[in-house]
């Protein structure tokens, strides 16, 4: 497969609103609007917040009216990219092509740059949403927080952190990828289409399209953090194999691995057969999902 075009156009727009919801004036205390800084603004794909108005825009809704939640849902990553390299967790020092927040800002204001960002994305949603239906607005609450606690992302953690250095079977490998990331990218997806007003039918085709994404995902993350290089990943690769995580390539082997990336974009491509409208720019994010070195 030849490389495939990132939508720049989308991931600029994101970029701007982040920089509108968290400009760089100065704050008290100023310290933890540094380290949030730091870690949210730049160097990132937006892969989710893309995500959200692709669908946005496949369903016709007006791309203001997810870009408030959009932008929350990458605060929420982010907070989750901050923890997870902790010294206690991954023991990563590059994020982003820059040092990790804790390296800069030391472990203590790391957390609680995490932990600020996790709420600043519920007061973005509550405070700066231009979508007036509250029951669309609770829903979306509902979506971020659910793909995001213990039943998503921070079980899949978990998983991940208690599976080190075990023989772990391919039943806990899934548990572990469809949690730490295939919940925030279907919550993603599925907020984008909750907003739009998408039919039932509509929904359920894009939560299957997200669900084989985020394996992609996963995968190709965990492929990337052996075959890529520190300069287009912005991280350092071999953190797995020194953290001794259970991966598909640890588990399967780097050939299957491939094949399943690969079957999963082909699978989400099939699912979005099921929305009847113009699907192809979120066709075109699977197959980026599959090419990506970054
Ligand atoms: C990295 O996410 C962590 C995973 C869940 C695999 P991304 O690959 O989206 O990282 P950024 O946001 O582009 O830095
Ligand atoms: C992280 O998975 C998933 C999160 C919830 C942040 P990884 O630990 O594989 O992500 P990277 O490789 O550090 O970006
Ligand atoms: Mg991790
Ligand atoms: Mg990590
Ligand atoms: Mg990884």
């Amino acid at each position: 497969m030849t490389q495939v075009r990132y939508p720049d156009d989308k991931r600029l727009l994101v970029e701007k609103a982040l920089q509108d919801f968290f400009p760089p004036k100065d704050n008290y205390p100023e310290l933890i609007y540094k380290a949030m800084r730091h870690s949210l603004i730049s160097g990132g794909k937006r892969f989710r917040p893309v995500l959200t108005l692709l669908v946005a825009e496949t369903i016709g809704n007006e791309l203001i009216d997810v870009m408030p939640t959009a932008c929350a849902i990458e605060c929420v990553h982010t907070y989750s990219l901050i923890h997870d390299d902790l010294p206690i967790i991954d023991d990563d020092e590059m994020r982003r092509g820059k040092p990790t927040c804790h390296v800069l800002f030391g472990e203590d204001i790391a957390v609680l740059a995490g932990d600020a960002l996790f709420a600043e994305a519920f007061y973005l949603i509550a405070n700066k949403q231009v979508v007036d239906d509250p029951a669309k607005i609770v829903k979306v609450v509902d979506e971020l927080s659910n793909a995001s606690g213990p039943k998503g992302m921070v079980g899949g953690q978990v998983l991940d952190i208690i599976s080190a250095g075990k023989k772990v079977n391919l039943d806990t490998l899934k548990f572990i990828h469809s949690h730490k990331t295939g919940m925030l990218i279907s919550a993603s997806c599925r907020i984008g289409a909750i907003l739009g007003g998408a039919s039932k039918e509509e929904l359920t085709a894009f939560s299957n399209y997200a669900e084989h994404l985020g394996l992609a995902f996963q995968v190709t993350d965990d492929i990337l953090d052996v075959v890529g290089e520190e300069i287009s990943l912005g991280k350092k690769p071999g953190s797995d194999e020194r953290m001794q995580k259970a991966t598909y390539p640890s588990i399967l082997g780097l050939k299957r691995s491939k094949e399943i990336a690969e079957e999963a974009v082909k699978n989400a491509k099939i699912a979005l057969q099921d929305v009847k409208k113009d699907t192809s720019s979120l066709a075109n994010l699977a197959d980026f999902v599959y090419c990506r070195n970054k």
